[in-house]
């Protein structure tokens, strides 16, 4: 079972490779950046909202996820922003765009933010942090990247799910927790890798957030362990302009955890622009 029915996705060569979107709605272009180790479905609930309240929901599935085509090696977080920018200029979106990226997606979308300021209307920063990995945190995941052609994804899904879900959600969610366990395992290991090394070789960002003249929007599931709601609601007032909403009932994946409440937020702060 998927979290939705795959629609068709467009594809968009990117020097060689092929990268799958997802393209609905029209309306005020609104960019979803999905999460590690995820695909752009992650978002389908919320875009499955926005897409018929005049948004034009574009969400890709990053180079070594879902079905777009992977990169071996390392994938920095810098090439992962240059990716968006190249699908923005396909898709021929020119107009400055409200640009939400979860976890991972979140680092990119800062590092978009710095490449391309002028590209931004909003930039929406969803169960993320700016800070870089620490020393250990880096070899660990240096050292699961490695093991990945060896062992598959599974080991690394089992890990992750209890911490990217709130207890709530894996107890009363069944059909959820399998949607994502399949999302999460449907990659191949060596694009996985790959992006686990380009996060793993990051920079912190709290410069770029903070120099940031478009607003910044921040949502934070309450029951975040990964970037818990404390840590968000300091980094959210760091930006020069911010507004920050606790979604309730949600682990690290608020927006699928709970969709109904993360849009009347997103909503919310759409109409103070
Ligand atoms: C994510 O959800 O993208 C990951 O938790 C990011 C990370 O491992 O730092």
């Amino acid at each position: 079972m998927s979290l939705i029915p795959l629609k068709k996705m467009k594809k968009i060569n990117i020097s060689g490779s092929q990268l799958a979107v997802s393209d609905q709605g029209s309306g005020d272009v609104v960019v979803f950046v999905h999460g590690f180790p995820f695909d752009h479905r992650m978002w389908q609930p919320v875009i499955s909202r926005l897409s018929v309240q005049g948004f034009r929901c574009v969400a890709p599935d990053l180079r070594g996820f879902g079905q777009s085509d992977f990169t071996e090696g390392v994938v920095s977080i810098e090439r992962f922003a240059e990716d968006i920018a190249a699908i923005l200029e396909s898709l021929r979106i020119e107009e400055p765009i409200i640009l939400c990226g979860l976890s991972m997606g979140g680092y990119i979308s800062l590092q978009f933010a710095k490449k391309f300021p002028k590209r931004l209307k909003t930039l929406v920063l969803c169960d993320t942090k700016t800070a870089a990995d620490s020393p250990e945190a880096a070899e660990n995941r240096r050292r699961t990247a490695d093991s990945l052609p060896q062992d598959g994804l599974g080991p690394l899904v089992e890990g992750m799910i209890p911490k990217v879900l709130c207890e709530k959600t894996l107890k009363e969610k069944p059909q959820l927790l399998a949607a994502l366990k399949e999302q999460m395992l449907s990659h191949h290991p060596l694009g996985v890798a790959a992006a686990a090394r380009g996060m793993a070789e990051r920079r912190d960002s709290s410069d770029i957030l903070a120099a940031l003249d478009c607003p910044v929007w921040v949502l934070c599931g309450d029951q975040d362990a990964i970037s818990p709601p404390a840590e968000m609601q300091a980094m959210a007032e760091t930006a020069k302009t911010s507004r920050f909403a606790l979604i309730a009932d949600s682990g690290h994946l608020a927006p699928l955890e709970n969709p109904e409440q993360w849009t009347s937020e997103f909503l919310e702060f759409y109409g103070t622009l």
